[in-house]
């Protein structure tokens, strides 16, 4: 059976015109005027534009004690909601668990995924072990990038020492090394501290996490891949002193990548001030919303290029999860939903306030992702071959927002009263029709798992592997005798 997409416009990363889009089979096979097939879907007064990337998310996440809530049914279902057909999550080993089985533990957990989707292998601890499996990850697996968390002190956080046997490996390798850049030992500090002096409540959570333990950390990452010879991606970048350190590193030359939220885009620091506890603590992420002169830093980073894509770090938990930090804001499990509003959200503060264009839109909600991660364009794009995950983008389709009519499975949003126009009219999954104006055809299972290549300086014109300069041992003559 044939699909076409007809009367739109197309709009890319780097193109906007009028053509229709043919599809069989799941992939995209002819793109032209007058085009015909069974069924079609009329795009009238729509863009037709690639499905979102969410390139980082947290689906039945084991953390803080618990699990976070939306798995790979409920969350991918969301994405497809509101416009996003492929998630990349993390494949989380627990202290000295094979990274193999960890990765076996994640695709069972993602048979029910209405998206595709793929993984990044998250380094937990350090080890013979580690280095080894790396490379099976690597060169069997489909998986090219590994995270590591520089907080949550005794819980997922990595040493400098690890850390950076880690960053050399991954050169070895052609991996990208992602951070989760906080300083984790300041961050236990701060909490003990703030916690001894009776502060408890979620806006302690914000009090911990200043934007200098971010800016800190971000530095010391780019530094240590800088020594590693291996670009960097930086997840959640959301203050003006990491994505300074992220301008700067890439003035140098260096590929240095940054990932702002649509929460910390939109959301700000005073969520955390609510006189109602539930409010604030729903919205306890790491980092936390920041202010103003933050949120104008990450735009501008969006609109500069210096900051390339916009990602959710969806990892919701319920009220009830949330509460579990009654009397000490450190035991709130950290993470916040997103998925469903992400690009709604990006397209109202963003392409409809004059911020970003409709490329820049696609680039960030899709494309960048896609290149920078190594996927493209079998995803990422609207070109014959690529994968039909398609969003067919009504600019005139608006909502508010609200739990009561959301995919995701938790009981609050907190984008919940935001107005938002701009939502798919069609939301295609590898040709499959998905969404229609809000209505859900997806299909549990239907998601398959996208592996991706290492990287070669031929494969990947975003990313680039530079020599290490080795050290020069100096032949001497007279050496002096040592000792007094
Ligand atoms: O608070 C957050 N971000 N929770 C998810 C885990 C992480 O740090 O990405
Ligand atoms: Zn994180
Ligand atoms: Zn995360």
């Amino acid at each position: 059976m044939t699909t076409v997409i007809k009367n739109g416009t197309i709009v890319t990363a780097d193109r906007t015109y009028k053509a229709d889009v043919l599809i069989e089979n799941g992939k995209i096979t002819d793109i032209g005027e007058n085009l015909s097939g069974d069924e079609t879907l009329d795009a009238t007064g729509c863009f037709v534009m690639p499905g979102g990337i969410d390139p980082h998310t947290h689906l039945e996440m084991p953390f803080m004690g618990t699990y976070s809530t939306d798995d790979f049914e409920s969350g991918t279902r969301a994405a497809l909601s509101g416009g996003t057909t492929m998630v990349v999550d993390f494949a989380l080993p627990s202290p000295d668990q094979s990274l193999l089985d960890a990765l076996s533990m994640w695709h069972n957990k993602s048979t029910r995924a209405h998206t595709d989707y793929s993984f990044h292998m998250a380094i937990t601890w350090w080890g013979e072990q580690v280095f080894d499996e790396m490379e099976t990850v690597v060169k069997e697996k489909g998986i090219n990038t590994f995270k590591h968390f520089m907080a949550y002190k005794g819980a997922l956080m990595v040493n400098d020492d690890e850390m950076y046997s880690s960053f050399k490996r991954c050169a070895e390798l052609g991996a990208l090394p992602l951070v989760h850049a906080e300083n984790g030992d300041v961050v236990a500090e701060m909490q003990a501290k703030l916690l001894a002096e009776g502060n408890d409540g979620p806006e302690g959570h914000a009090y911990s996490r200043p934007p200098e333990v971010e800016g800190e950390a971000t530095n010391r990452a780019i530094m240590i891949a800088d020594m590693a010879g291996v670009p960097l991606y930086v997840v959640h970048t959301s203050c003006e002193q990491s994505h300074e350190a992220i301008r700067r590193a890439r003035q140098k030359g260096m590929r240095v990548y940054g990932e702002p939220l649509i929460q910390h885009l939109t959301l700000d620091e005073s969520e955390y001030f609510d006189k109602d506890w539930d409010h604030s603590a729903r919205r306890v992420m790491s980092p936390p919303f920041r202010n103003k002169a933050h949120q104008d830093s990450l735009w501008a980073g969006l609109q500069a290029g210096s900051l390339q894509v916009v990602a959710t770090d969806h990892c919701a938990f319920t009220t009830e999860q949330k509460r579990f930090g009654v009397g000490d804001f450190t035991k709130i499990p950290n993470g916040t939903g997103g998925l469903e509003d992400r690009m709604p959200m990006l397209w109202t503060h963003g392409v409809a306030t004059g911020r970003l264009t409709m490329n820049e839109f696609v680039a960030v909600t899709s494309t960048n992702s896609a290149k920078i991660l190594n996927t493209y364009p079998k995803k990422g794009a609207i070109l014959v071959g690529s994968d039909a995950d398609i969003v067919v983008w009504d600019p005139k389709l608006e909502k508010t927002i609200s739990a009561k009519t959301q995919q995701s499975a938790i009981d609050y949003n907190v984008f919940e009263g935001k107005h938002v126009k701009g939502l798919p009219r069609f939301t295609l999954t590898r040709g499959h029709v998905a969404v229609t104006e809000g209505a859900m055809t997806s299909r549990e299972g239907h998601g398959e798992f996208v592996a991706r290549a290492p990287f070669t300086a031929v494969n990947t014109a975003l990313s680039q592997w530079k020599e290490v300069t080795a050290p020069r041992k100096i032949e001497r003559s007279g050496i002096p005798a040592s000792g007094v």
